[in-house]
């Protein structure tokens, strides 16, 4: 299959949030099926994610990238040699043992955590320098991992080779796709690593303020911000950047 357009979007407040606009989305995707590879990457776990496909109504994606791109499943099977990348030099145990420490963090609910994800809240109240030292601490004690903070509210952390950038840059290696023919969609700061590959990104209209400060700061001329919200600023970017426009105007 020759991949003309590898679409890689969040889920929550990115293709889903306005359910309108991702029914529009949804009928210029199939219309358009065969051209495209479509690759939900989300904060959610495998099952999570399902479930809201089932409930939003959303299309089969050809790849899930879940858990902040801990994992990757084709066809409801775990991609084993991802999971063997990621083990790579992970010490899980002494990593929750340490962030346990943090008494400003609270642990998610089991169905978050996963081999290679260990999740947490960050309480209401707690400065957020909690999150700087969290990775003090970690670098102090040689352990490997990387801390990913969300939504002004949700710490994950992670082996060094994960999180949803990662992952897209494998998928993109493993399918031959060129970087220009990639569009990443995001929101949040679980997002930001997708905006540091090689591909073009949409930051949707009703980004978190961390993605925002990020755009701000490292936005690239290949990111667009998009000025309507959710599943539209896809559709807004997909115009901008001319994907899909051969094939619809036939
Ligand atoms: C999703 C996950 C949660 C994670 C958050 C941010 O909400 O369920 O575990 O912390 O995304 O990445
Ligand atoms: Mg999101």
């Amino acid at each position: 299959m020759c991949i003309e357009f590898l679409l890689v979007t969040d889920l929550d407040h990115t293709l889903v949030g306005d359910p309108k606009a991702t029914a529009v989305l949804n009928h210029r995707l199939q219309s358009n099926r065969t051209k495209v590879c479509l690759v939900y990457a989300t904060g959610r776990s495998y099952a999570s994610g399902c479930e809201l496909k089932h409930t939003e109504g959303l299309l089969e994606p050809d790849y899930w990238v879940t858990a902040v791109g801990s994992e990757i499943y084709v066809q409801n099977i775990r991609d084993q040699a991802w999971a063997e990348h990621l083990s790579v030099n992970w010490q899980r145990a002494d990593i929750a043992a340490l962030a346990q420490t943090f008494t400003e963090l609270e642990v998610q609910t089991a169905a978050e955590q996963n081999p290679w994800k260990i999740s947490y809240w960050l309480a209401p109240d707690a400065p957020r320098n909690v999150i700087d030292k969290l990775r003090h601490k970690l670098a102090e004690r040689n352990l490997a991992a990387q801390v990913i903070f969300s939504g002004d509210r949700d710490v994950d952390i992670l082996p060094l080779n994960s999180n949803k950038g990662n992952a897209v840059k494998y998928l993109q290696t493993r399918l031959q796709v060129p970087a220009m023919s990639t569009l990443v969609c995001g929101d949040s700061g679980n997002d930001v690593s997708m905006f540091q590959q090689s591909a073009r990104g949409v930051i949707v209209g009703n980004a978190m303020p961390e993605l925002l400060d990020w755009y701000r700061n490292h936005g690239q001329p290949h990111h667009y911000l998009a000025q309507v919200n959710c599943a539209a600023g896809i559709m807004e970017a997909i115009d901008y950047f001319g994907f899909l426009a051969l094939t619809e105007n036939v």
